[in-house]
């Protein structure tokens, strides 16, 4: 971490002064000046080419269009829009789709991996994982007659990193599935994506990785590490829109050999053909299930420009800085009340949102999202969770957040909250 940031709005402004991707904030929708929003890991910001977008989806292509969209680029979308992702994850083309949700994509792969060696019995992930990929785990064991055992691996910090001994330990000859976040959700944490790929060939298995909170981000690079299988969401870092359709992925080595769990029409060789029997179309496009949501699909489709041309390099130099900055704040304004940093101290172990822990978590975020204008989030048991995306946040709004927090504290504002939680935190 660079030591020398220095806790004034001088600094902050001095910082975007020599910020080169600046100029990308005024590509998004931001109503409010005053609001702090440091929750674009859960939900980006609206890229103003996505209201435009949305309007002429609407009213051209379905008001006036009507069912003509379909040979007019909407039934190619899932793979037209995976190639423009692919683009940012490091894939060669023909590998990545656009459908469905994060969760359903993990099913499908999990299913289709696990059904590609059926007498490997071992699945390896780890208790810090986003635990809906933990419950569609269960369920897949659920549904393939209980014959599988999921090994968890835990922490030995607190939840900051994986215990990567254990991990290791754990991926045996009988294990079929690997599969991580890329980016732990509470702590940040980057796992080595090649590293660990080569740790699970070595044995045999399988990986597949959640890319929800890298994807946008930082740069990846599947091919590169050999990566088999992977899913991620567009509405974090890549903002999509809420609930925009995901994407996966399924290297070319594997293509053929897997098939999906869900046999659908969109996934057939000729859909068009309507045969009484299925068999899948060639590749990746055999994990389409069926129809897509169009509208919000493409909407997300023109909301990827901004990240398409600023490119992944520049995006992960700023993204480094901003959580340097907030690391450096948490200590210098921050630690005097008890916060400490819950993410890893090196920049090359971490993704674009920091976690500082306090007892008081849950009601210091409420305190901050109702009197004080700035949008974290909370993730338990302690973690006031600060995403940082490069394209629109700026360092002086980062320098504003810390400030207001430091007012919550000092003027004990989260006291009169609460500490019963919300249903959404
Ligand atoms: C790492 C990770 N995986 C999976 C999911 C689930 O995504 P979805 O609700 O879009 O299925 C999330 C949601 O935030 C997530 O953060």
């Amino acid at each position: 971490m660079e030591k020398n940031f220095q806790p004034s709005s001088a600094y902050a402004l001095k910082l975007d002064s020599q910020d080169k991707l600046a100029s990308y904030r005024a590509d998004f929708y931001i109503s409010d000046l005053s609001l702090v929003y440091l929750d674009g890991n859960s939900l980006g910001r609206l890229p103003k080419v996505a209201i435009e977008r949305a309007k002429q989806i609407i009213e051209n292509e379905w008001g006036q269009g009507l069912i003509r969209g379909w040979n007019k680029g909407w039934w190619e979308a899932p793979a037209r829009i995976g190639e423009k992702i692919a683009k940012l994850i490091g894939a060669a083309e023909g590998q990545v789709i656009v459908s469905d949700s994060t969760s359903v994509n993990l099913y499908k792969l999990t299913m289709a991996a696990l059904a590609l060696s059926p007498e490997k019995k071992r699945i390896v992930t780890d208790t810090m994982n986003f635990p809906s990929d933990l419950y569609i785990l269960q369920g897949a064991v659920e549904q393939l007659g209980n014959r599988h055992e999921i090994i968890r691996i835990g922490s030995n910090d607190n939840e900051l990193t994986p215990d990567l001994t254990a991990l290791a330990e754990a991926i045996t000859e009988d294990t079929a599935l690997v599969t991580l976040s890329h980016v732990l959700f509470k702590s940040g944490y980057l796992y080595d994506m090649k590293q660990i790929t080569e740790l699970a060939h070595r044995k045999g298995a399988l990986v597949l990785w959640d890319l929800s909170h890298s994807v946008g981000a930082l740069p990846i690079a599947l091919d590169d590490c050999n990566a088999d299988l992977a899913i991620g969401c567009t509405y974090k870092y890549l903002n999509g829109g809420p609930g925009a359709p995901a994407f996966l992925y399924v290297s070319k080595s594997i293509q053929e050999k897997i098939t999906s769990p869900i046999l659908g029409w969109w996934g057939q060789n000729q859909p068009f053909a309507f045969d009484l029997d299925y068999s899948p179309a060639p590749g990746v496009a055999r994990f389409l299930a069926g129809s897509q949501p169009m509208i919000s699909m493409l909407t997300m489709e023109a909301a990827l420009e901004p990240h398409l041309q600023a490119g992944m390099d520049s995006i992960r130099a700023k993204s480094i800085l901003l959580t340097d900055y907030a690391s450096s704040l948490t200590e210098s304004l921050l630690a005097p009340f008890g916060f400490f940093l819950g993410s890893p101290v090196d920049s090359a172990q971490r993704g674009s949102h920091i976690s500082i822990r306090h007892a008081e978590g849950y009601r210091i975020n409420r305190a901050l999202i109702e009197e004080m204008n700035v949008i974290p989030d909370f993730r338990e048991p302690d973690n006031l969770r600060l995403g940082f995306a490069p394209l629109y946040t700026s360092f002086m709004e980062v320098w504003e957040g810390f400030q207001r927090i430091k007012r919550v504290m000092e003027e004990k504002r989260y006291k009169k909250y609460p500490k019963q939680r919300l249903t959404v935190t």
